[in-house]
């Protein structure tokens, strides 16, 4: 399938707290969990607080990720600030089947054009691990640049990891 066929079949929607459950099988996965640095398995009922906070944080927002009308993962601009007009997005791919085929970087791409026009948000930064070659990939073909490295930023599966961070501007006016 060619980009603009992988950007037609992809759709983001709004999460019910039925769907956001059915992630639970994905976040306690221990891979996505080890790439997206969450430390401890979280079970449905602590998913179910998590979601009622979430959905009343105005700093967050969050979608389904939609593949030809399939469920596959989610994806989400966290920590954003209405002054200075930014926000770190995150995604992970469940159905891990979807992976390598291009899904991620157009999902990045539509998303964070979308939410920086209807947020209007200028800039949308990502903070990746050093050795998430597939997100550092990811995020650079999305036209993300690398802005900095903090070394030894976090201390996860017992060693300090680097963070890259990642970032691009969105010029609304
Ligand atoms: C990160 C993620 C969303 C990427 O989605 P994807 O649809 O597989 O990404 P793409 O197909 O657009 O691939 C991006 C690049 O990574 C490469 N890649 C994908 N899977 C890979 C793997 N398992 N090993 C090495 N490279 C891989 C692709 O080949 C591509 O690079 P290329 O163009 O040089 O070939 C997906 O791997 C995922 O959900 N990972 C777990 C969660 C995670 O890491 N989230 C990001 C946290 S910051």
């Amino acid at each position: 399938m060619n980009k603009d066929e992988i950007r037609k079949n992809i759709e983001f929607e709004s999460f019910t707290i039925e769907d956001f459950l059915k992630t639970n099988k994905w976040i306690n996965d221990p891979e996505i969990m080890s790439r997206s640095f969450i430390r401890q398995k979280v079970s449905v009922s602590e998913q179910e607080k998590i979601f009622r906070r979430l959905s009343s944080d105005k700093s967050y927002i969050f979608h389904k990720l939609i593949f030809q009308g399939r469920f596959i993962g989610a994806i989400g601009v966290k920590k954003i600030d209405y002054i200075n007009r930014n926000g770190e997005i995150w995604i992970y791919i469940g159905e891990k089947e979807f992976w390598g085929q291009g899904i991620g970087t157009i999902a990045i791409r539509k998303y964070s054009e979308l939410i920086t026009k209807n947020y209007n948000l200028h800039k949308i930064y990502a903070t990746v691990l050093s050795d998430n070659i597939p997100s550092l990939k990811m995020f650079m073909k999305a036209g993300f640049n690398v802005e900095g490295k903090l070394l030894d930023h976090v201390f996860f599966n017992g060693e300090f990891k680097n963070i890259i961070i990642l970032a691009r501007i969105f010029k609304q006016d």
